[in-house]
Order: C-alpha cells, then structure tokens, then sequence
C-alpha cells in the first residue's frame, strides 16, 4: 500500500491558482548560474512561480543584475511555470477559497461583506488612537478561532513598524474569546522592523514562513508607511519612496493570492491644508496605496468610546460605514447597536 504525502503548501496553491506544480527549479533557467540563484532566493523569489509573476525592475533591483537579464529570466520562468489565463469559471473557483476574519464586530463585519478577507489587502487608516492597531490585535486573535467563531484557525504574521505590539493586549483579548493566552501568542511570529529595506526585507521572508507553517493566513503590517515616511523626507526622494512603497504593495498583494492570505495593512492620516470641505485628512502614501489595497477602511473616533470605519473603497460592496466599540475586551458591536438587533 502506498501512502500518499501530504500536499505542501506551494502544491496546495498551485492548484488554486491553477497553476501547474513546479518541476524546475530556479537554477535550471538559462542565464541563471548557482550566485544568480541564491541571489534570487535571498531576494524572496523561492520558486518560479514567484518568479514568473515578479516584476523586472524590482529583481533587477533586488539582484543587482541588469533589468534586461532579470527580464529574460522572468520570461523563462513564466513559459516553465505554464501561466494561463483562467476563464471566468476558473476564476470563480480560486474566489471560492476567500475566507473571512471577523473583526469582533458584527456590524463591522457586514460593512466589509463577512470580515477581511483572503486573496485581499486591507488598508485601515486614521488619526491616532482611532483604534487602527486595536484592529490588528482583534483579528490576529480571531484569525486563530474556530470557523463558527468568526476565524479560520489559522496563524499570523505581524511585522511591527513602530515598537507597538503589546503580548499583553493579545493575551487579554485571547482570555476574553476563551482561548489559551500563551497559545495564541505562540502562533503569532512577530517582526520588529527597524528601517524601510528592513520591512522589505521581513516582507520577503514570509513566503519561508508560510511554507513552514501553512496555517499562516493573516499578515498585518503596523503601520505600512511610517518608516517610509521618517526616511523619505522632503519631496526630492518623494518619487524614490513611492516607487518603494509600489514595489511592496505588489509584493504583498502577490502573496495574498499566491498563498490565500489576508493582509491587514495600517496607515496615518496627514492634514490636508489644501481641503476646504470634508475631512481634511488623508491617509500617508496616498493614491498609491489606494490603487493596489482591495479594501480601504477610515476609521474615526465617535461619541463616548465608539468608532465608526467607512468603507470607502472594494471592488463590489457599497460604500457604507459601522459603529462599534473598542473596550478592554477588544472589538465588539457598539452596545446601542446591539440592543436594536
Ligand atoms: N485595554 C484597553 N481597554 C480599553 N480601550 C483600549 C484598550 N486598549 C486600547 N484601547 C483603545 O484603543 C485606543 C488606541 O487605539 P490604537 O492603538 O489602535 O490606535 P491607532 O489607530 O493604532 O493609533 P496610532 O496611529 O497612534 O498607532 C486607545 O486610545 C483606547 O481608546
Ligand atoms: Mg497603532
């Protein structure tokens, strides 16, 4: 009788994403000698599937070789990797592996169509305090519940920008869902980024993660754009830190589908002097964040305690917001709110 291996994490996508399986590996590719391969494998590009669906300028980068050379192995890896467009059918089927994290809000909740979700990014942005971070912490515990309670018993990543997780907060919201403390502590793996190339760099690192732990299903960034932000100033490096902060976002969104991960990515609000009416804040980083984030959330402080997230851009729910709480509980329904239901 033979026993059949589990499937790995990277066989497990190819299918969703209908791809075929990898035979070959990176340095098999013509042009691509064992120290074009490492150099590859340093950069995050693990395997061709990775490499087929990178972008040129970006390996060119990352390897320090000619963009002509990084294109010309991209091509290669996109012909072994047997890329196809998917029909609308196809396409149905990887849609149908989006899961959803509650955020501890059932309003909240429907306001983003069941949760954040797989195969997504999620920007979260506002003022300080707004509670940003607090989300972060909601869902790297919910993530890890059961189905029927909102989570997907997975695991999280979190790469931390600003020295602002806090164990404690996690161990106070895991009691709170009756699960073990210290447990979902250990199933969060944690990154203190103390620059922008090292965020990148942390950002790279989570294809080896996932692979070593495939119940990894959510990744927040807290917050995406604040070392970019104290690096880049002054508007001659503007172009040089947006086109950075491009580059990551794709990188992120690349993982999100490759591995059906959710993202959840926070970001500041600056004054926006030049705005007459409405709110005169927007988030750091601006359009280029907008463009590639699926789900755009503002969030703001309401009356007594409450905050209220806008949804203000998805590609198919309505633009709408939700009211709830945050207390030393974590992220619940507003109590109001609750009482009409
Ligand atoms: N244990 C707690 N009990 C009650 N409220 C809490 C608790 N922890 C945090 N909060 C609420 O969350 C707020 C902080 O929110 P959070 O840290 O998510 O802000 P943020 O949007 O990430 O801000 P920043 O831009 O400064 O990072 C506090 O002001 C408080 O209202
Ligand atoms: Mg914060």
């Amino acid at each position: 009788m033979t026993v059949k291996e589990p499937k790995s994490k990277d066989e497990e996508t190819a299918e969703i994403m209908n791809l075929e399986p990898e035979e070959i590996d990176i340095k098999d590719l013509e042009g691509v000698g064992a120290t074009i391969a490492s150099k590859l494998k340093n950069a995050g590009y693990m395997d061709i599937i990775s490499l087929a669906t990178a972008n040129a300028l970006e390996v060119a980068e990352l390897c320090e070789i000619g963009e002509p050379t990084a294109k010309k192995i991209i091509t290669q890896a996109r012909e072994a990797a047997k890329m196809n467009f998917l029909s609308g059918l196809e396409f149905e089927d990887k849609r149908k592996a989006v899961q959803r994290i509650s955020t501890g809000s059932q309003a909240f909740d429907i306001l983003l169509g069941g949760g954040v979700e797989t195969q997504s990014i999620t920007e979260c942005y506002g003022e300080f305090g707004s509670g940003k971070s607090q989300l972060a912490f909601q869902l790297a515990v919910n993530v890890q519940l059961p189905k029927e309670k909102g989570g997907l018993e997975g695991h999280a990543i979190w790469i931390d920008t600003e020295g602002t997780f806090r164990p404690a907060r996690i161990e106070q919201i895991a009691a709170i869902k009756g699960v073990d403390p210290k447990e979902t502590l250990q199933n969060i793996r944690i990154g203190r980024a103390y620059s922008a190339d090292h965020q990148i760099l942390l950002v790279d690192k989570i294809p080896d993660l996932v692979n070593k732990d495939s119940k990894i299903k959510l990744v927040v960034v807290d917050s995406m754009m604040a070392l970019f932000r104290a690096e880049y100033v002054g508007r001659g490096t503007l172009a040089d830190r947006q086109q950075k902060v491009n580059v990551l976002l794709h990188k992120l969104q690349r993982l999100a589908d490759r591995y059906n991960l959710a993202i959840y990515i926070t970001n500041q609000v600056m004054a926006r002097p030049d705005m007459m009416f409405g709110d005169p804040t927007a988030p750091v980083g601006g359009h280029i964040i907008g463009h590639v984030a699926t789900y755009r959330i503002y969030l703001r402080k309401g009356k007594k305690g409450l905050r209220v997230a806008r949804l203000v851009d998805s590609p198919s729910l309505p633009e709408g917001e939700a009211t709830f709480q945050i207390d030393a509980n974590g992220i619940s329904d507003a109590e109001e709110e609750g009482k009409k239901k």
